[in-house]
């Protein structure tokens, strides 16, 4: 039997797609491509080039394959992005993941891990933030990702497919091999944005305001290694395998660090000056996210282990530094 990584050429998903392979577990990837690389899926993988809205695409691969569990990384992910084309996020978001939950039950395929977001909490006043609190997304994204929750949660009641959401906060990093990591277009996201200065790429890095009701004024967030994240995923297919019941989790780090922190923590990582400048605030930033991921590492019994946020940054770097253009250029590896 397989599991089916769908959006698996993506920044996560391809991590996860080598988590994966290294526990010999056996694998299909599924990905439209429109934000992921082919370059990233290793040679040898079953590689279905396809889009979930595609009810015919996804019908003839669950044929084709036997899948038993599915883990869902396929959505698009800009806040910023689903402010201004709202549709473009429920389509992919949620369409996409109503046709493989349709797919699924199709089939009898009773297990889906699937990327959650912070974002369906919003700006709350109680830190570290517990899935026990309310959910109030202040995007689009936000709300995508809370209703295809919702979406998961009636099919349980109705069809018994169980599932794990995980509640990603910041996600960085790249695998240490320096083999696979962040690579999009465009890029938005803080860590690779001052690593493309430290590589020259850029000429500074603009902090969107620095009047948050923070020590130093500037949004503190909850930065987690990828590859700490994708293990989680990997315990969440085994908890549903064990018979576990469909759940809720969040994955962070359980600590914060200031814009200007992770500035001055990349100029030491990297050796270089990365001039900032203070820009205007960018709209929906709420001024401090941190997870508490207690209930993952009891439940699950996760155990991030590259929580430092030198580490982090570093290993970003080393895939920055080796790969300045991202995969253009690279062949599948
Ligand atoms: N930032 C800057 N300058 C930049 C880019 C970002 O100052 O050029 C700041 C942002 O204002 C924010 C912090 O750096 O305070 C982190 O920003 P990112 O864009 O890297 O990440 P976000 O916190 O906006 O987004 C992340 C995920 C989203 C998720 C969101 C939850 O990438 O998918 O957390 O709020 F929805």
């Amino acid at each position: 039997m397989s599991i089916a990584v769908v959006g698996g050429a993506g920044y996560i998903g391809s991590h996860a797609v080598r988590a994966l392979l290294a526990q010999n577990r056996d694998i299909v990837v599924i990905d439209n491509l429109e934000t992921g690389h082919e370059e990233s899926v290793p040679e040898g993988v079953q590689f279905y080039k396809g889009d979930i809205r595609d009810r015919d695409f996804l019908n003839e691969v669950f044929e084709h394959e036997q899948i038993d569990q599915v883990v869902h990384f396929a959505a698009n992910s800009l806040v910023g992005e689903s402010m201004e084309n709202p549709l473009k996020y429920y389509d992919n978001n949620v369409f996409g993941t109503q046709i493989l939950l349709e797919t699924m039950i199709k089939h009898g395929v009773k297990n889906i891990v699937f990327s959650s977001s912070a974002a369906t909490y919003g700006e709350q006043k109680k830190m570290p933030i517990t899935e026990e609190a309310p959910t109030a997304p202040t995007s689009a994204y936000g709300e995508t990702k809370l209703a295809m929750e919702r979406m998961m949660k009636w099919c349980d009641a109705a069809h018994g497919t169980k599932f794990v959401s995980l509640r990603y906060f910041n996600v960085a990093g790249a695998s240490a091999s320096g083999v696979i990591g962040e690579d999009h277009e465009p890029e938005t996201h803080l860590i690779p944005l001052v690593l493309q200065v430290a590589n020259g790429q850029r000429e500074h890095i603009t902090i969107f305001g620095e009047d948050y009701p923070t020590e130093d004024g500037t949004c503190i967030r909850d930065y987690i290694h990828v590859e700490d994240l994708v293990d989680a995923h990997i315990l969440a297919l085994d908890y549903l395998k064990e018979g576990g019941e469909s759940d809720i989790f969040n994955l962070g780090s359980n600590q914060g660090f200031s814009v200007k922190e992770i500035v001055e923590t990349a100029r030491t990582v990297t050796g270089h000056k990365i001039p900032a400048v203070i820009g205007e605030k960018r709209a929906g930033d709420p001024a401090v996210l941190i997870a508490s991921s207690e209930k993952a590492r009891k439940t699950l019994e996760w155990s991030p282990s590259r929580t430092d946020i030198v580490t982090i940054i570093r290993d970003a770097w080393n895939w920055h530094q080796h790969h300045p253009h991202g995969y253009k250029g690279a062949d599948r590896s």
